[in-house]
């Protein structure tokens, strides 16, 4: 097994302490979020890591300042505020540079801690990761962002991070070479974590891909959830594989948790999994990191995109998502809108084109009062019946993946062997026949 352990990252922020929030609408600049909207969704991210807020401040510009993104009147202003308030946090809801982030550590001075939204978010992933690939993910996420971010004064956290080593990594490791200095041990040492994180992901996801063909060979579909964090995902996993419609799947249930098998009202059975929560500006290194598992969602048979129907925002969060999955190609896979939360919307308000956006069908759900849950099943057995199209096709050999993939997702009525290759026919899911029509 690896040499690391869970948490083994050094969390960004080093207490929980009192906090100066800074918002930055740069004019001219198309954003889904308001400002404000963005700064108290801020705010959301900063209590789930335990810090208070004291102040919020907002600055409008036409472009940052190269050095210390905000104006040089707005820092001395955000110097006193901490000064009067007793606060030793500077938060920024947009990425900071390295060279921001430099500027803006000399500017305030070493007592004060300053973060930006991505090393938050950062922070709550490494907390909230459960699996062993999440943990990696993170890990890898948190290391990218910080090489280029090392200063003098995060030395003493690489050293710590470093320590791994003393607990039995490779050897060597921290010893300063002729003319080295420690900042680029530091960085040395970072790269080389960063390589073998990314070895072992590549050993974790062909573990679970070998077990992911296993299933889909059994003939299961899956099902992928989809939704803006705090949406109610996990609630929906959990409410949907309760008691009566749940079969535990301890072969994977160590590496992979968050799938498990559901019964939809006609027998058949799917396999819905749960994915990361999609955020507006998610931290550049962390949505490379989860993006091979991102992209999985792009090879299942029907997506559920939860959407907290109570939220003010859920509009944007829709797109959010849906931009998310533009990126990762999902877009042919067919999708469900289940609206939850529908507790706390007895009217259901929402005012949405659900034809224009691409749904199949749009499923009104309680996951908590366990609410429409019925209905949502229903609906998932109706797309994946309706989206099956039969095809007829002529498959090279050397196209072998191609292959696996048509017994793997879809149902093979007939094949023939010929020169160099095989004709198949088979009822597959719209994605694969998009895929085989690609490779035609
Ligand atoms: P991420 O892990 O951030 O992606 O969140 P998630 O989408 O998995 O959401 P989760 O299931 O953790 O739920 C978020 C919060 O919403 C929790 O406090 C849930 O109790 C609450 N919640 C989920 N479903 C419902 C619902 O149907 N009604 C109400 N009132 N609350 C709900």
């Amino acid at each position: 097994m690896s040499s690391y352990q869970d948490g083994d990252v050094e969390r960004n922020i080093s207490d929980a302490g009192r906090a100066i929030l800074v918002g930055v609408e740069i004019r001219e600049e198309r954003s889904l979020f308001s400002v404000e909207d963005s700064l108290d969704e801020l705010l959301l991210l900063v209590h789930t890591a335990g810090v208070e807020v004291v102040g919020r401040v907002i600055q409008r510009l036409t472009r940052p300042d190269p050095a210390t993104f905000i104006g040089s009147g707005k820092v001395e202003e955000i110097a006193q505020q901490l000064a009067e308030l007793g606060a030793g946090m500077v938060i920024f809801d947009d990425e900071l540079s390295p060279r921001h982030q430099r500027e803006l550590e000399k500017a305030f001075g070493e007592a004060v801690q300053v973060l930006d939204r991505s090393a938050l978010i950062l922070d709550i992933f490494a907390q909230h990761a459960q699996t062993r690939e999440g943990s990696l993910q993170v890990e890898l996420a948190q290391y990218e962002y910080r090489l280029p971010r090392l200063t003098r004064q995060w030395t003493h956290l690489a050293r710590q991070v470093g320590g791994g080593a003393a607990r039995g990594g490779s050897g060597g490791v921290g010893l300063r070479g002729p003319g080295e200095t420690q900042l680029e041990v530091d960085r040395r040492e970072i790269r080389r974590k960063i390589s073998k994180l990314k070895e072992e992901l590549e050993q974790v996801r062909a573990h679970r891909q070998r077990h992911r063909s296993q299933r889909s060979r059994a003939g299961m579909p899956t099902v992928a959830l989809v939704g803006y964090t705090n949406a109610g995902k996990s609630t929906l996993l959990n409410a949907l594989s309760g008691a009566d419609v749940y079969v535990a799947d301890q072969l994977f249930a160590t590496l992979d948790p968050t799938t498990r098998r559901v019964k939809l009202p006609s027998g058949r059975i799917v396999l819905l999994t749960d994915t990361v929560g999609f955020i507006q500006k998610l931290p550049v290194t962390l949505a490379a990191a989860f993006r091979a598992t991102l992209e999985e969602v792009g090879e299942a048979d029907v997506i559920l995109h939860v959407v907290d129907a109570s939220h003010p925002r859920a509009v944007d969060h829709i797109d959010v998502v849906e931009d998310t999955l533009a990126e990762i190609d999902a877009t042919r896979v067919p999708k469900i809108l289940v609206l939850n939360k529908s507790d706390l919307v007895p009217d259901r308000a929402l005012d949405l084109d659900i034809g224009a956006l691409g749904y199949q069908e749009i499923v009104h759900v309680s996951a908590l009062k366990k609410a429409g849950l019925q209905d949502l099943l229903a609906a998932v057995g109706r797309v994946l019946s309706a989206s099956m199209v039969e095809i007829e096709q002529f498959v090279p050999y050397s196209e072998g993946e191609l292959i696996s993939s048509l017994y793997d997702h879809g149902v093979v009525l007939s094949e023939e062997h010929a020169a160099g290759g095989v004709r198949i026919k088979a009822r597959v899911p719209g994605w694969l026949a998009s895929r085989l029509a690609r490779a035609d």
